[in-house]
């Protein structure tokens, strides 16, 4: 089988290239990847060298480039990791937001139909649920949860939801949906909350906690998704969707306090600053439906996942270290300069 991997430079794209190059030695992989700030040739350095891969540097909004790829190489299978992904980042400037994640995806998925495919899958978020009240733990997103956006992310990644969906419903393209919780692990872009609290508690850096830090994400551990993802695009049925999830969920405060215990830290590096705007609350799955029909469940407990994700940044300092020295100040002075500190009390 041949695969376009979109994004696959960036943390869950990549993260899926050396699942499938492991777990399925006879295909052949295609990352299709604009390498923005988020995407690193550095990451796929093993990859490159496995014959059965091979790197494309394009903008899937790009219809030349993607057409021109897709009538070369013929795919049998796309998986489109490519997006804006950073809440923070759509609220400032959303536009790109809109360009990359919508534009991005018709493209595909018209490329999907003048060449013809097997499957095309979307990887989405649960972000498009919206999200919960924290006094309701008995509730939960399933398939069927109205999608009610918060963020122009989430918003984004709805409206290319609804086009993929139209494509089936309208073209007949055999497409398939996963929507997924945070994820975290080995080689995650360090502006999202786990690697950024990670780099900045070894520097001994203050660790910027949005409001009251009691907003609950629902951590899956990144290999977990990859095989939700592997299984879904060979077994799923077609104009699904499936959501991902492990019933892991965390208060954004306990995440930070379990990272500094981690790494023997102080808690005083803890600093509340002020809240994201529209800050969603809770984000839980229920991931019952893969689970039945596809027998998927989560390998990796959030105990063991964070120990081993903290330890791959103690062992990979050189991989975040680049990132760092870069752009990475800019974005940091912007996105932090301004926040004022909040008092809260260190219960
Ligand atoms: P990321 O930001 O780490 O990587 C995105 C990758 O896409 C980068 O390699 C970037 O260069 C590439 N890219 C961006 N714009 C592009 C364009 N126009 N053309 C081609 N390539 C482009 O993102 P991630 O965290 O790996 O997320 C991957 C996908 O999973 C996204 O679609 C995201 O919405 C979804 N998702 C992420 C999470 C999470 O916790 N990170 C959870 C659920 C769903
Ligand atoms: P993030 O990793 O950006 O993922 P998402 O917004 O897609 O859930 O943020 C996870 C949670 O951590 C979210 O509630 C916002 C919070 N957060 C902070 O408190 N401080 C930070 O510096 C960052 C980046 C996030």
């Amino acid at each position: 089988m041949k695969i376009i991997v979109t994004g696959g430079a960036g943390f869950i794209g990549s993260n899926f290239v050396y699942y499938e190059l492991n777990n399925h030695p006879e295909d052949e992989i295609i990352c299709l990847d604009a390498l923005t700030y988020a995407g690193n040739m550095e990451t796929l350095a093993e990859a490159q060298k496995n014959p059965q891969f091979k790197f494309v540097k394009a903008d899937i909004a790009d219809r030349t480039a993607v057409y021109k790829l897709f009538e070369a190489e013929k795919p049998d299978v796309v998986v489109n990791f490519a997006a804006e992904s950073h809440v923070d980042r759509s609220i400032e400037n959303p536009e790109i937001f809109l360009q990359t994640n919508v534009i991005g995806t018709s493209v595909l998925l018209d490329a999907c139909r003048k060449y013809g495919i097997q499957r095309y899958h979307q990887v989405s978020t649960d972000e498009v649920y919206g999200d919960l009240p924290l006094d309701r733990p008995d509730l939960f997103f399933t398939e069927t949860t109205p999608l009610h956006t918060s963020s122009p992310y989430s918003s984004s990644k709805a409206g290319a939801d609804l086009l993929v969906q139209a494509y089936h419903r309208t073209y007949k393209l055999p497409v398939t949906i996963s929507r997924c919780s945070n994820n975290y692990g080995p080689y995650h872009f360090p502006e999202k909350l786990i690697p950024l609290m990670i780099i900045n508690a070894l520097a001994d850096k203050k660790l910027p906690v949005y409001g009251d830090g009691l907003n609950v994400r629902d951590w899956l551990y990144v290999e977990d998704h990859c095989a939700a993802i592997d299984l879904i695009v060979r077994k799923g049925k077609v104009g699904e969707v499936y959501n991902i999830g492990g019933h892991n969920e965390r208060a954004n405060i306990d995440v930070v306090k379990t990272i500094l215990q981690e790494l023997g830290k102080s808690e005083d590096l803890i600093e509340h600053v002020t809240d994201r705007k529209g800050h969603d609350r809770r984000y839980a799955i229920d991931p019952t439906k893969i689970h039945e029909e596809l027998g998927w469940l989560p390998v990796t407990k959030f105990e063991d996942g964070i120990k081993k994700t903290v330890q791959w940044y103690l062992e990979h300092r050189e991989w975040w270290e680049h990132i760092i020295s870069g752009d990475y100040q800019n974005y940091y002075q912007d996105m932090y300069g301004k926040k004022e500190v909040l008092e809260y009390s260190r219960a």
